[in-house]
């Protein structure tokens, strides 16, 4: 049994998440970027230290039980076959999504995002002076859906390259079913846009659902997409920027490597390489026990709103330690909402409306933390708002 119970002081520890921002009131709970407040699994820890030991720490090489310690963790958690030579490595996924705007389309060419989305997708179109397209998914009341008929309409109209995609989709939650891969990648082979499937959230899915990487959905898919993923979200390792993008597409990946080159970025973090490797080696356990805890976090969440805030609607997230909460019945305008967060109800979570305009009013949760912190957060809105 691991410990996700005890609460872990990580102010002044030059963390993002707790010393970042302009607001330094030590009493004020964090509970935005996707970084998880549990310590990692003891054996990340123990090879850690043991590199430490060496007392040198050159330039590393990829060995070739990464390869196969990631290989082995797609087979045996997602029934996702991959190759070693698929595999190319980056300092971070956000960064291969820059790479991948890069390698595959020309300055001011149309790429496509399905909005209210993980927000480094948009600046990474237009910081490399591309256009952002932006569709909405529908909001049906408890899930999000995404209008097949719109979406092939608007790639035609606005000729859009690429589509920047994310499975789970970050913030609203939503595990897309094979029959929806199917159709979005039907769309996109007939008109050729190139998929970036973003899947770095992929170990984190509840209840029925199960994560289909898109290469699985449909093999023809692996022509015109790329896949990117990484251990850090599932395994608290986001500081040490190692992440793994599998590109089967030889040509696809050629021009991939060829960006990558001329950033001079291309040498693998050596801590980054061991944590992933004995991430994917031992954690199954782990992350087991670790899905459950941020399960009954979330399943926490839900009574307590019901209870309390009924008129406040929680998107019951499909995937993801991350929670899209509707607060539009408090008629507040996103601003509003913000400030009463962060100053009455001294709370910081990732405000809706940063995602895409359609995130006006909602506020995104991150419940990768001990429920104390929970219980705590959610009893001062309760409070704050009664006042
Ligand atoms: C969808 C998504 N992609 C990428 C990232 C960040 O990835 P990295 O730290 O590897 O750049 C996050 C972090 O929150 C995310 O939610």
């Amino acid at each position: 049994m691991y410990d996700f119970d005890t609460v872990i002081s990580r102010r002044h520890t030059d963390s993002m998440k707790w010393d970042g921002g302009h607001n330094k009131d030590e009493d004020m709970i964090k509970m935005w970027v996707a970084d998880m407040d549990f310590k990692v699994l003891p054996d990340i820890t123990k090879v850690l230290h043991e590199k430490i030991e060496e007392g040198i720490y050159g330039y590393s090489m990829v060995p070739e039980s990464y390869y196969e310690a990631v290989g082995n963790w797609m087979k045996r958690r997602h029934d996702f076959h991959v190759e070693k030579e698929w595999m190319v490595l980056t300092s971070g996924v956000v960064n291969a999504i820059n790479l991948a705007v890069r390698a595959y389309s020309d300055i001011d060419d149309h790429i496509m995002i399905l909005t209210p989305v993980y927000y480094p997708f948009k600046n990474a179109i237009v910081n490399n002076k591309r256009k952002a397209v932006s569709l909405s998914l529908d909001f049906k009341e408890d899930h999000y859906e995404l209008d097949f008929d719109l979406f092939e309409k608007k790639i035609i109209e606005e000729n859009v390259k690429m589509l920047i995609f994310c499975n789970p989709h970050n913030p609203v939650g939503k595990v897309w079913t094979k029959e929806e891969l199917l159709k979005i990648g039907e769309i996109c082979l007939k008109h050729h846009v190139i998929v970036v499937s973003d899947e770095i959230h992929m170990d984190f899915v509840y209840g029925e659902r199960k994560h289909i990487p898109f290469y699985e959905a449909d093999p023809r898919f692996k022509d015109i997409s790329i896949v990117a993923t990484a251990a850090s979200k599932t395994f608290n390792l986001a500081g040490l920027q190692t992440s793994t993008i599998f590109i089967a597409n030889k040509q696809l990946r050629e021009l991939f490597k060829k960006e990558q080159l001329a950033t001079g970025m291309f040498t693998p973090n050596v801590l980054g390489l061991i944590a992933t490797m004995t991430a994917y080696e031992k954690g199954d356990n782990w992350v087991d026990e670790m899905l459950s805890y941020v399960e009954g976090n979330i399943n926490y969440m839900e009574s307590f709103l019901k209870k309390n805030l009924p008129e406040v609607k929680m998107i019951r997230p499909e995937g993801l330690y991350l929670v899209w909460v509707d607060f539009r019945n408090w008629h507040m305008s996103g601003k509003e909402l913000e400030r009463f967060m962060l100053k009455e109800a001294k709370l910081w979570l990732d405000e809706g409306y940063i995602f895409g305009e359609e995130g006006e009013g909602f506020e995104r949760f991150n419940l990768a933390c001990p429920r104390a912190i929970l219980e705590k957060a959610l009893n001062r809105i309760t409070v704050s708002v009664s006042k």
